[in-house]
């Protein structure tokens, strides 16, 4: 076996940043259009444009040939021993995904507003990709939510936890797990997966995370309010013998959920008809209250 989740609570963490955030911005982390540096931008509506399909939005996620959208499925595909095809990409850099500590980005700006100068701190050209990846995520960062909807982008591990003690109270510990990594490089991006264990983990309040480009670690987070969610530790052997602790995560209400999201045709469902539920790939969190 080998992988383990990668769990924790915040909970220390907190008591260690709880005076520095709530001095600094009198804990309204809620705040919309939030242009100062500290590390959680509110913002709104997906723009569809996601890096990762656990969103659901994404428009090249509505290509049902694409390799990404081989992660949905029902909660009674839950079946020990049952065989799967589900994508998990290898990450060759897990580095890239771990947030600079705050003191690290306070300084730089993080609004489109900002771009001119972005551009040049970076070092990027306009017409780069990497300027590209950079407008689209403060994009995705600066929508406004949608009716019941609260989003954010966080910069920084403390944001991050703020961000999720504005949605699940202030008292909160709140847990963070994400599925292991692909320890074998050639590991097909789609195999055949066969279920060896699974567990419930949580019921309710669970907020997604998605780690978007840009040029240090940047994770858009977002959370529907009183739409249920369930969250499952699920064990994992893939094809080439490659061993996941994966995080599966099923939406209970999809009725805001467009009726064309490829996820409904995948699984042959209709939106608020059934949960959608996606294996979450390693870049992605999903955080949770641990339970009192
Ligand atoms: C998974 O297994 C099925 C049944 O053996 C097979 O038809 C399918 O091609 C396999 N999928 C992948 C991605 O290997």
């Amino acid at each position: 076996m080998g992988n383990e989740f990668v769990s924790y609570s915040f909970l220390l963490l907190l008591v260690v940043t709880l005076a520095l955030v709530v001095t600094s911005n009198g804990a309204d982390v809620l705040r919309l259009h939030s242009m100062d540096s500290d590390g959680m931008h509110i913002g709104g509506e997906n723009n569809g444009r996601r890096s990762s399909p656990g969103g659901g939005w994404a428009v090249s996620m509505d290509d049902p040939n694409d390799p990404a959208v081989q992660v949905f499925a029902l909660i009674k595909d839950l079946v020990v021993g049952k065989t799967m095809p589900i994508y998990f990409p290898y990450i060759k850099d897990p580095a890239s995904f771990q947030f600079f500590p705050k003191e690290t980005t306070r300084h730089i700006p993080f609004s489109s507003e900002a771009i001119p100068e972005l551009l040049r701190f970076f070092s990027f050209s306009p017409d780069s990709k990497q300027a590209l990846a950079m407008r689209q995520t403060l994009e995705v960062c600066e929508k406004e939510p949608k009716q019941g909807e609260v989003r954010g982008c966080a910069t920084n591990i403390e944001s991050l936890a703020d961000f999720a003690r504005g949605i699940l109270g202030s008292d909160s510990q709140v847990e963070i797990l994400r599925s292991s990594l692909l320890s074998d490089p050639s590991t097909p991006l789609v195999q055949n997966y066969t279920i060896l264990d699974f567990k419930a983990v949580s019921t309710g309040d669970i907020i997604p995370c998605h780690s978007e480009p840009y040029p240090y670690p940047v994770y858009y987070c977002h959370f529907q309010l009183g739409a249920e969610s369930r969250v499952f530790k699920v064990n994992l052997r893939g094809e080439n013998g490659e061993m996941m602790d994966s995080v599966f995560l099923c939406h209970m209400d999809t009725s805001t959920w467009r009726p064309g999201h490829v996820a409904f045709r995948l699984l042959g469902v209709k939106a608020g008809e059934s949960e959608v539920c996606h294996f979450m790939a390693a870049h992605d969190l999903a955080m949770f209250p641990v339970p009192k």
